[in-house]
Protein backbone atom coordinates (compact mmCIF):
# COMPACT_ATOMS: atom_id res chain seq x y z
CA UNK A 1 0.00 0.00 0.00
CA UNK A 2 0.91 3.56 -0.79
CA UNK A 3 0.22 6.54 1.61
CA UNK A 4 -3.40 6.30 2.97
CA UNK A 5 -4.50 9.92 4.35
CA UNK A 6 -6.61 9.13 7.11
CA UNK A 7 -9.18 11.87 7.37
CA UNK A 8 -9.89 11.93 10.97
CA UNK A 9 -12.20 14.59 11.75
CA UNK A 10 -13.83 15.26 14.72
CA UNK A 11 -17.13 13.90 14.75
CA UNK A 12 -15.05 10.73 13.27
CA UNK A 13 -13.31 10.46 15.84
CA UNK A 14 -16.34 11.05 18.25
CA UNK A 15 -17.94 7.88 16.49
CA UNK A 16 -14.96 5.48 17.19
CA UNK A 17 -14.87 6.41 21.14
CA UNK A 18 -18.41 6.18 21.46
CA UNK A 19 -19.11 2.49 19.83
CA UNK A 20 -15.65 1.44 19.49
CA UNK A 21 -16.67 0.25 15.97
CA UNK A 22 -13.22 -1.04 13.58
CA UNK A 23 -13.49 1.52 11.21
CA UNK A 24 -11.03 3.51 9.77
CA UNK A 25 -12.20 6.47 6.93
CA UNK A 26 -10.42 6.12 3.58
CA UNK A 27 -8.96 8.11 1.00
CA UNK A 28 -10.37 11.07 -0.91
CA UNK A 29 -9.25 11.84 -4.14
CA UNK A 30 -10.16 14.03 -6.85
CA UNK A 31 -11.19 13.35 -10.87
CA UNK A 32 -11.36 16.31 -13.15
CA UNK A 33 -14.33 15.54 -15.71
CA UNK A 34 -12.35 18.58 -17.71
CA UNK A 35 -9.37 16.14 -17.92
CA UNK A 36 -9.38 13.88 -21.31
CA UNK A 37 -10.82 10.42 -19.77
CA UNK A 38 -7.53 8.56 -20.41
CA UNK A 39 -5.77 10.87 -17.54
CA UNK A 40 -8.20 12.33 -15.12
CA UNK A 41 -7.30 8.58 -12.73
CA UNK A 42 -3.60 9.36 -13.10
CA UNK A 43 -3.89 11.68 -9.78
CA UNK A 44 -5.70 9.31 -7.89
CA UNK A 45 -3.44 6.28 -8.31
CA UNK A 46 -0.95 8.36 -6.49
CA UNK A 47 -2.68 6.92 -3.25
CA UNK A 48 -1.53 3.33 -4.04
CA UNK A 49 1.31 1.17 -5.41
CA UNK A 50 0.70 0.20 -8.66
CA UNK A 51 2.27 -3.56 -7.85
CA UNK A 52 -0.40 -3.98 -5.48
CA UNK A 53 -3.05 -2.54 -7.80
CA UNK A 54 -1.79 -5.02 -10.76
CA UNK A 55 -2.07 -8.16 -8.63
CA UNK A 56 -5.23 -7.08 -6.63
CA UNK A 57 -7.07 -6.93 -10.01
CA UNK A 58 -5.54 -10.32 -11.01
CA UNK A 59 -6.62 -11.81 -8.12
CA UNK A 60 -10.03 -10.68 -8.42
CA UNK A 61 -10.83 -10.98 -12.05
CA UNK A 62 -9.02 -15.08 -11.62
CA UNK A 63 -11.78 -15.17 -8.68
CA UNK A 64 -14.80 -13.94 -9.85
CA UNK A 65 -15.21 -13.62 -14.00
CA UNK A 66 -15.81 -17.22 -15.46
CA UNK A 67 -13.09 -18.57 -17.99
CA UNK A 68 -15.77 -18.20 -20.76
CA UNK A 69 -16.32 -14.68 -20.54
CA UNK A 70 -12.41 -13.94 -20.16
CA UNK A 71 -12.78 -15.79 -23.90
CA UNK A 72 -15.43 -13.40 -24.76
CA UNK A 73 -14.39 -10.19 -23.41
CA UNK A 74 -10.30 -10.55 -24.45
CA UNK A 75 -10.82 -10.42 -28.64
CA UNK A 76 -13.41 -7.41 -27.95
CA UNK A 77 -10.22 -5.18 -26.28
CA UNK A 78 -9.36 -3.61 -29.43
CA UNK A 79 -12.76 -2.46 -30.59
CA UNK A 80 -13.29 -0.88 -26.76
CA UNK A 81 -14.35 2.08 -28.00
CA UNK A 82 -17.09 0.27 -30.34
CA UNK A 83 -18.53 -1.69 -27.40
CA UNK A 84 -18.40 0.75 -24.64
CA UNK A 85 -19.16 4.26 -24.59
CA UNK A 86 -17.24 7.85 -23.46
CA UNK A 87 -16.30 8.33 -20.87
CA UNK A 88 -16.13 4.57 -19.40
CA UNK A 89 -14.19 3.52 -22.56
CA UNK A 90 -11.34 6.58 -22.17
CA UNK A 91 -10.99 6.13 -18.49
CA UNK A 92 -10.86 2.47 -18.43
CA UNK A 93 -7.98 2.54 -21.39
CA UNK A 94 -6.08 5.38 -19.17
CA UNK A 95 -6.07 3.04 -16.18
CA UNK A 96 -4.91 0.21 -17.75
CA UNK A 97 -1.92 2.17 -19.58
CA UNK A 98 -0.97 3.72 -16.36
CA UNK A 99 -0.83 0.49 -14.46
CA UNK A 100 0.43 -1.85 -17.58
CA UNK A 101 -2.39 -4.28 -17.88
CA UNK A 102 -4.49 -5.30 -20.61
CA UNK A 103 -7.23 -3.23 -21.69
CA UNK A 104 -9.53 -6.93 -21.83
CA UNK A 105 -8.69 -7.46 -18.20
CA UNK A 106 -9.76 -3.61 -17.37
CA UNK A 107 -13.15 -4.36 -18.83
CA UNK A 108 -13.39 -7.36 -16.57
CA UNK A 109 -12.48 -5.93 -13.36
CA UNK A 110 -15.29 -3.32 -14.42
CA UNK A 111 -17.73 -6.48 -14.79
CA UNK A 112 -16.54 -8.69 -11.94
CA UNK A 113 -18.53 -6.19 -8.97
CA UNK A 114 -21.87 -6.11 -11.05
CA UNK A 115 -22.60 -9.67 -9.09
CA UNK A 116 -21.54 -11.31 -5.49
CA UNK A 117 -22.20 -7.48 -4.39
CA UNK A 118 -24.17 -8.12 -0.80
CA UNK A 119 -25.21 -4.93 0.66
CA UNK A 120 -27.60 -3.14 2.92
CA UNK A 121 -29.27 0.05 2.29
CA UNK A 122 -31.31 2.77 4.28
CA UNK A 123 -33.78 5.64 3.36
CA UNK A 124 -34.48 7.37 6.20
CA UNK A 125 -36.47 10.12 6.82
CA UNK A 126 -36.12 12.31 11.08
CA UNK A 127 -39.41 13.62 12.01
CA UNK A 128 -38.62 17.52 10.63
CA UNK A 129 -38.42 16.00 7.39
CA UNK A 130 -34.53 15.65 6.43
CA UNK A 131 -33.47 12.58 4.46
CA UNK A 132 -30.45 10.18 5.45
CA UNK A 133 -29.33 7.42 3.37
CA UNK A 134 -26.85 5.31 4.42
CA UNK A 135 -25.08 1.77 3.25
CA UNK A 136 -22.96 -1.08 3.50
CA UNK A 137 -21.23 -2.65 0.95
CA UNK A 138 -20.76 -6.01 1.70
CA UNK A 139 -18.53 -8.52 -0.64
CA UNK A 140 -16.57 -11.98 -0.70
CA UNK A 141 -13.23 -10.39 -1.12
CA UNK A 142 -13.37 -7.65 1.46
CA UNK A 143 -9.57 -8.36 1.84
CA UNK A 144 -8.54 -6.64 -0.95
CA UNK A 145 -11.38 -3.91 -1.70
CA UNK A 146 -10.92 -2.61 1.76
CA UNK A 147 -7.22 -1.42 0.75
CA UNK A 148 -8.89 0.02 -2.84
CA UNK A 149 -11.62 1.59 -1.69
CA UNK A 150 -11.50 5.35 -1.91
CA UNK A 151 -14.17 8.50 -1.95
CA UNK A 152 -14.28 10.24 -5.25
CA UNK A 153 -15.04 14.03 -5.74
CA UNK A 154 -15.91 13.84 -9.52
CA UNK A 155 -14.66 17.91 -10.21
CA UNK A 156 -15.69 20.42 -12.97
CA UNK A 157 -15.55 24.69 -12.97
CA UNK A 158 -13.67 23.65 -9.86
CA UNK A 159 -17.01 22.13 -8.16
CA UNK A 160 -17.59 18.92 -7.01
CA UNK A 161 -20.29 17.65 -9.95
CA UNK A 162 -20.70 14.58 -7.90
CA UNK A 163 -19.10 12.36 -4.98
CA UNK A 164 -18.94 8.89 -4.85
CA UNK A 165 -17.44 5.60 -3.50
CA UNK A 166 -15.73 3.09 -5.47
CA UNK A 167 -12.81 0.55 -5.76
CA UNK A 168 -9.74 1.99 -7.78
CA UNK A 169 -10.09 0.60 -10.74
CA UNK A 170 -13.99 0.68 -11.32
CA UNK A 171 -15.02 3.60 -13.18
CA UNK A 172 -18.78 2.85 -12.13
CA UNK A 173 -20.43 3.61 -8.81
CA UNK A 174 -22.57 1.79 -6.38
CA UNK A 175 -22.61 4.70 -4.32
CA UNK A 176 -22.89 7.94 -4.64
CA UNK A 177 -24.20 11.83 -4.44
CA UNK A 178 -25.16 14.99 -6.30
CA UNK A 179 -24.76 17.79 -4.08
CA UNK A 180 -28.27 19.30 -3.06
CA UNK A 181 -30.07 16.71 -5.43
CA UNK A 182 -30.06 13.21 -4.51
CA UNK A 183 -28.29 10.26 -3.64
CA UNK A 184 -27.84 7.16 -4.99
CA UNK A 185 -26.64 3.13 -3.84
CA UNK A 186 -27.16 -0.15 -5.41
CA UNK A 187 -27.69 -3.10 -3.79
CA UNK A 188 -27.35 -6.24 -5.94
CA UNK A 189 -30.67 -8.65 -6.83
CA UNK A 190 -29.09 -11.32 -9.23
CA UNK A 191 -28.88 -14.76 -7.91
CA UNK A 192 -27.13 -17.29 -9.17
CA UNK A 193 -26.19 -17.45 -12.86
CA UNK A 194 -26.35 -14.45 -14.58
CA UNK A 195 -23.14 -13.97 -16.77
CA UNK A 196 -24.69 -14.97 -19.96
CA UNK A 197 -27.04 -12.70 -19.95
CA UNK A 198 -25.31 -9.63 -18.76
CA UNK A 199 -22.53 -10.44 -21.25
CA UNK A 200 -25.21 -10.43 -24.55
CA UNK A 201 -26.94 -7.04 -23.08
CA UNK A 202 -23.25 -5.50 -22.37
CA UNK A 203 -22.45 -6.34 -25.87
CA UNK A 204 -25.84 -4.87 -27.13
CA UNK A 205 -24.79 -1.79 -25.52
CA UNK A 206 -26.83 -1.78 -22.65
CA UNK A 207 -25.18 0.10 -19.19
CA UNK A 208 -23.60 -2.35 -16.45
CA UNK A 209 -25.88 -1.09 -13.26
CA UNK A 210 -22.81 1.05 -11.54
CA UNK A 211 -22.63 3.09 -14.86
CA UNK A 212 -25.91 4.09 -14.71
CA UNK A 213 -25.67 4.91 -11.11
CA UNK A 214 -22.43 7.43 -12.27
CA UNK A 215 -24.22 8.84 -15.41
CA UNK A 216 -27.16 9.13 -13.55
CA UNK A 217 -25.01 11.86 -10.87
CA UNK A 218 -23.67 13.17 -13.96
CA UNK A 219 -26.98 14.38 -15.87
CA UNK A 220 -30.51 14.26 -13.34
CA UNK A 221 -31.51 17.39 -12.74
CA UNK A 222 -33.11 16.76 -9.48
CA UNK A 223 -34.65 13.34 -7.28
CA UNK A 224 -37.09 12.76 -9.74
CA UNK A 225 -35.70 12.64 -13.02
CA UNK A 226 -32.78 10.60 -11.46
CA UNK A 227 -35.72 8.22 -10.14
CA UNK A 228 -37.00 7.99 -13.83
CA UNK A 229 -33.52 7.54 -15.29
CA UNK A 230 -32.74 4.99 -12.90
CA UNK A 231 -36.04 2.54 -12.90
CA UNK A 232 -36.49 3.19 -16.98
CA UNK A 233 -32.57 2.62 -18.51
CA UNK A 234 -32.07 -0.73 -19.82
CA UNK A 235 -29.42 -2.29 -17.39
CA UNK A 236 -27.25 -5.32 -17.94
CA UNK A 237 -28.34 -7.30 -14.66
CA UNK A 238 -30.84 -7.22 -12.04
CA UNK A 239 -30.79 -4.70 -9.51
CA UNK A 240 -32.11 -2.61 -6.26
CA UNK A 241 -31.67 1.54 -6.67
CA UNK A 242 -31.98 3.11 -3.33
CA UNK A 243 -32.53 6.95 -3.96
CA UNK A 244 -32.47 9.54 -1.14
CA UNK A 245 -33.52 13.47 -2.34
CA UNK A 246 -33.15 16.64 -0.17
CA UNK A 247 -37.29 17.25 0.26
CA UNK A 248 -39.72 15.20 2.91
CA UNK A 249 -40.82 12.01 1.07
CA UNK A 250 -38.37 12.08 -1.25
CA UNK A 251 -36.55 7.75 -0.52
CA UNK A 252 -37.42 4.77 -2.80
CA UNK A 253 -36.59 1.70 -3.30
CA UNK A 254 -36.28 0.69 -7.45
CA UNK A 255 -36.60 -3.09 -7.47
CA UNK A 256 -34.85 -3.02 -11.19
CA UNK A 257 -35.33 -5.37 -14.21
CA UNK A 258 -32.65 -5.81 -17.07
CA UNK A 259 -35.08 -3.77 -19.12
CA UNK A 260 -37.24 -2.00 -16.69
CA UNK A 261 -38.66 -1.45 -13.12
CA UNK A 262 -40.31 -4.52 -11.42
CA UNK A 263 -41.33 -2.50 -8.16
CA UNK A 264 -41.50 1.39 -7.20
CA UNK A 265 -41.39 1.50 -2.93
CA UNK A 266 -41.23 4.88 -1.44
CA UNK A 267 -41.39 6.19 2.15
CA UNK A 268 -44.43 6.90 3.40
CA UNK A 269 -43.51 8.46 6.42
CA UNK A 270 -47.61 10.12 7.08
CA UNK A 271 -48.31 6.33 7.26
CA UNK A 272 -45.23 6.09 10.02
CA UNK A 273 -43.36 4.11 7.35
CA UNK A 274 -40.11 6.75 7.77
CA UNK A 275 -37.49 4.40 6.45
CA UNK A 276 -37.18 2.13 4.02
CA UNK A 277 -34.66 -0.70 4.37
CA UNK A 278 -32.99 -3.14 1.06
CA UNK A 279 -30.84 -6.09 1.73
CA UNK A 280 -30.80 -8.47 -1.16
CA UNK A 281 -34.24 -9.77 -1.23
CA UNK A 282 -37.68 -8.43 -2.92
CA UNK A 283 -38.89 -6.49 0.03
CA UNK A 284 -42.51 -7.95 -0.43
CA UNK A 285 -40.79 -11.77 0.03
CA UNK A 286 -39.39 -13.07 3.50
CA UNK A 287 -35.24 -12.73 3.33
CA UNK A 288 -33.95 -16.47 4.05
CA UNK A 289 -33.01 -16.98 8.16
CA UNK A 290 -29.05 -17.75 6.95
CA UNK A 291 -29.17 -14.06 5.98
CA UNK A 292 -31.66 -12.23 7.73
CA UNK A 293 -29.62 -8.45 7.59
CA UNK A 294 -33.61 -6.91 7.03
CA UNK A 295 -35.07 -7.88 10.53
CA UNK A 296 -31.80 -6.52 12.32
CA UNK A 297 -31.83 -3.42 10.67
CA UNK A 298 -35.58 -2.66 10.97
CA UNK A 299 -35.29 -3.32 15.02
CA UNK A 300 -32.09 -0.90 15.22
CA UNK A 301 -33.94 1.47 13.31
CA UNK A 302 -37.43 1.41 15.25
CA UNK A 303 -35.52 1.13 18.70
CA UNK A 304 -33.69 4.70 17.38
CA UNK A 305 -37.14 6.31 16.07
CA UNK A 306 -37.75 8.76 13.80
CA UNK A 307 -36.75 12.13 16.09
CA UNK A 308 -33.09 10.63 16.74
CA UNK A 309 -32.41 9.59 13.59
CA UNK A 310 -29.00 11.00 12.10
CA UNK A 311 -25.44 10.54 10.33
CA UNK A 312 -24.11 9.23 13.76
CA UNK A 313 -27.58 6.84 14.37
CA UNK A 314 -28.24 5.66 11.19
CA UNK A 315 -24.08 4.61 11.41
CA UNK A 316 -24.72 2.96 14.10
CA UNK A 317 -28.00 1.24 12.97
CA UNK A 318 -25.36 0.14 9.77
CA UNK A 319 -23.13 -1.20 12.55
CA UNK A 320 -25.03 -4.00 14.24
CA UNK A 321 -24.40 -7.34 13.52
CA UNK A 322 -25.34 -9.01 11.38
CA UNK A 323 -26.09 -5.56 8.90
CA UNK A 324 -22.07 -5.26 9.34
CA UNK A 325 -20.64 -8.78 9.45
CA UNK A 326 -17.53 -9.95 7.87
CA UNK A 327 -17.99 -9.16 4.16
CA UNK A 328 -18.41 -5.33 5.28
CA UNK A 329 -16.25 -3.96 3.36
CA UNK A 330 -16.89 -0.07 3.75
CA UNK A 331 -19.87 2.01 5.29
CA UNK A 332 -21.30 5.51 3.72
CA UNK A 333 -23.78 8.04 5.08
CA UNK A 334 -24.90 10.52 3.67
CA UNK A 335 -27.90 13.01 2.91
CA UNK A 336 -28.26 15.32 -0.60
CA UNK A 337 -29.31 18.51 1.55
CA UNK A 338 -25.79 18.25 3.45
CA UNK A 339 -23.34 16.88 0.65
CA UNK A 340 -20.00 18.11 3.27
CA UNK A 341 -21.38 15.51 5.29
CA UNK A 342 -20.90 12.54 2.60
CA UNK A 343 -18.81 10.33 4.92
CA UNK A 344 -17.10 6.19 4.38
CA UNK A 345 -15.70 4.21 6.44
CA UNK A 346 -13.64 1.43 5.86
CA UNK A 347 -14.86 -1.52 7.98
CA UNK A 348 -13.36 -4.70 9.84
CA UNK A 349 -15.38 -6.72 12.10
CA UNK A 350 -13.30 -6.84 15.37
C1 LIG B 1 -10.06 18.71 -4.69
O1 LIG B 1 -10.24 19.93 -5.40
C2 LIG B 1 -10.69 21.00 -4.59
C3 LIG B 1 -11.01 22.20 -5.49
O2 LIG B 1 -9.96 22.45 -6.37
C4 LIG B 1 -9.65 21.31 -3.54
O3 LIG B 1 -10.10 22.34 -2.69
C5 LIG B 1 -9.40 20.05 -2.70
O4 LIG B 1 -8.36 20.27 -1.78
C6 LIG B 1 -9.03 18.87 -3.59
N1 LIG B 1 -8.97 17.68 -2.76
C7 LIG B 1 -8.07 16.70 -2.93
C8 LIG B 1 -8.19 15.55 -2.00
O5 LIG B 1 -7.21 16.75 -3.77
C1 LIG C 1 -40.94 -2.07 13.70
O1 LIG C 1 -42.00 -1.19 14.06
C2 LIG C 1 -43.20 -1.39 13.30
C3 LIG C 1 -44.18 -0.29 13.67
O2 LIG C 1 -44.34 -0.23 15.07
C4 LIG C 1 -43.75 -2.80 13.57
O3 LIG C 1 -44.91 -3.02 12.78
C5 LIG C 1 -42.68 -3.81 13.17
O4 LIG C 1 -43.13 -5.12 13.50
C6 LIG C 1 -41.37 -3.53 13.89
N1 LIG C 1 -40.36 -4.43 13.32
C7 LIG C 1 -39.41 -5.01 14.04
C8 LIG C 1 -38.53 -5.98 13.32
O5 LIG C 1 -39.20 -4.76 15.20
C1 LIG D 1 -17.78 -14.90 8.41
O1 LIG D 1 -18.74 -15.19 9.38
C2 LIG D 1 -19.43 -16.40 9.15
C3 LIG D 1 -20.55 -16.49 10.16
O2 LIG D 1 -20.18 -15.98 11.40
C4 LIG D 1 -18.44 -17.55 9.25
O3 LIG D 1 -19.10 -18.77 9.01
C5 LIG D 1 -17.35 -17.33 8.20
O4 LIG D 1 -16.38 -18.34 8.31
C6 LIG D 1 -16.72 -15.99 8.36
N1 LIG D 1 -15.84 -15.77 7.23
C7 LIG D 1 -14.63 -15.25 7.34
C8 LIG D 1 -13.89 -15.03 6.08
O5 LIG D 1 -14.13 -14.98 8.42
Amino acid sequence: MGQRPARWGCASLLLLLLWGAAAVAQPLCNVSLESAPELRWLPALRHFDPAFLRSAMTRLIAKTVPKWVHAVIRPIAAELEYFIPQPFAGEILGICQMLGIGIGDGILINLAYESAVFCTSIIAQDSKGNIYHGRNLDYVFGDILRKITIDVQFMKNGQVAYKGTTFFGYVGLWTGQSPRKFTVSGDERDHGSWWENAIAAFLNRNFPVSWLVRDTLEKAADFQAAVLKLAETPIIADVYYIVGGTSPKEGVVITRNRRGPADIWPLEPTAGAWFRVETNYDHWTTPPPSDDRRTAAIKALNATGWEKINFETLFKVLSVKPVLNNCTVYTTVMSAAVPDKYMTWIRTLE
